[in-house]
């Protein structure tokens, strides 16, 4: 079964294609804010100008004609009502003129399954950390439920606004990464685990208090120390609460080495298995919407039409996973 996925929940508008397992293509282009934070009616009319484009693009990566797409899949939610909605629009029309049928799909749920199909991992804790989102994931009882989140700012976007005080070219988060190497003295900065969940507002603002007294290096340095070990110790606990003994790594963050790292050790202490999301899966893109959709499509077919309307706070642990019976 061939399914075209398509993904429009913020800054990224993606078209991927899948052939059942294997990804044909996966193309995205990327809405950058003029400055500051998003602004959402920019972003869907970004997504609106280059949706066509990215559609051709895709196709042609995959070396496939429209009348071989069998299923359209999209970001059903949660996101952006102005992005999800052009999303929707596109996916919707789409489906009509092929005669295809059509799935919404969760996007923080699209995120676990490719993660799971290309790492191998079973039935681990995720740890979804992005822009947008911060969240520690893991099935229980048929539902993906979030056993930890974030209480303000996640972490990619703390990291871009730290970024942005600190002078540094958006996004700051791989910034960041690279100028914490070579930082080496660890500042005392607010650490704010409450449970599973956290909160990063007020080591943020005292990261950025620092910057007056000490060197950029190591407040990156020590801001990335405090943050990860509050990621850590929050997994860990959804590993003990949830009884599991694998950890998936995805989001935009993923990328980074050193979270990468103290979760790769903390698993080696718990004897439990460590899995990183490859890069071009991690970001928001259409192949994981196009590999959810085909789950969802063998497990419980196709969408009314009327059913496809977007869901803007569509929580995680509101679906029913019934591919995973
Ligand atoms: P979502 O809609 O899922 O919230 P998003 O729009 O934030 O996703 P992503 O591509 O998943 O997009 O993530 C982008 C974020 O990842 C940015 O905040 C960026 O700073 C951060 N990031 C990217 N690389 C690194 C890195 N090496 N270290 C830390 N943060 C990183
Ligand atoms: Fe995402």
């Amino acid at each position: 079964m061939i399914c075209l996925g398509i993904e429009s929940t913020a800054h990224t508008f993606g078209v991927g294609i899948m052939e059942n397992e294997e990804v044909l293509a996966n193309i995205t282009d990327m809405y950058i804010p003029s400055g500051g934070g998003i602004h959402p009616r920019e972003a869907a009319e970004h997504h609106s100008r280059v949706c066509g484009n990215v559609l051709e693009e895709a196709l042609e990566e995959a070396d496939i004609e429209r009348s071989d797409i069998d299923l359209v899949a999209f970001s059903k939610g949660p996101g952006l009502p102005p992005c999800l909605r052009t999303g929707a629009v596109f996916a919707r029309s789409l489906a009509l003129s092929l005669n295809a049928p059509i799935v919404g799909v969760n996007h923080c749920i699209a995120h676990i399954e490719i993660g799971k199909l290309k790492t191998g991992a079973v039935d681990p804790v995720t740890l979804y950390v992005s822009g947008g989102n911060t969240q520690v994931i893991a099935l229980s009882a048929g539902k993906y439920r979030v056993f930890g989140e974030v209480l303000d700012t996640p972490v990619g976007n703390a990291l871009d606004k730290f970024g942005r005080e600190a002078g540094l070219e958006h996004p700051g988060g791989p910034k960041v990464e690279k100028l914490a190497k070579e930082g080496s003295k660890y500042i005392e900065l607010p650490y704010t685990v409450k449970g599973m969940d956290m909160s990063f507002s007020g080591l943020m603002t005292e990261a950025v208090r620092k910057l007056k007294d000490e060197r950029l290096v190591d407040v990156c340095h020590s801001l990335q120390e405090t943050m990860f070990a509050m990621l850590t110790e929050a997994v860990e606990r959804a590993m003990a609460h949830a009884d599991k003994d694998e950890v998936l790594l995805t989001g935009g963050v993923a990328a980074n080495k050193r979270l990468q790292k103290m979760l790769e050790t903390m698993c080696e202490e718990r004897d439990a298995d460590f899995y990183t999301v490859p890069h071009e899966l991690a970001g928001d893109n259409g192949a994981m919407m196009a590999w959810l959709g085909i789950l969802k499509y063998r497990a419980s077919g196709e969408d009314k039409l009327e059913e496809t309307n977007f869901i803007q706070n569509w929580r995680t642990d509101d679906v029913e996973v019934e591919w995973n019976k």
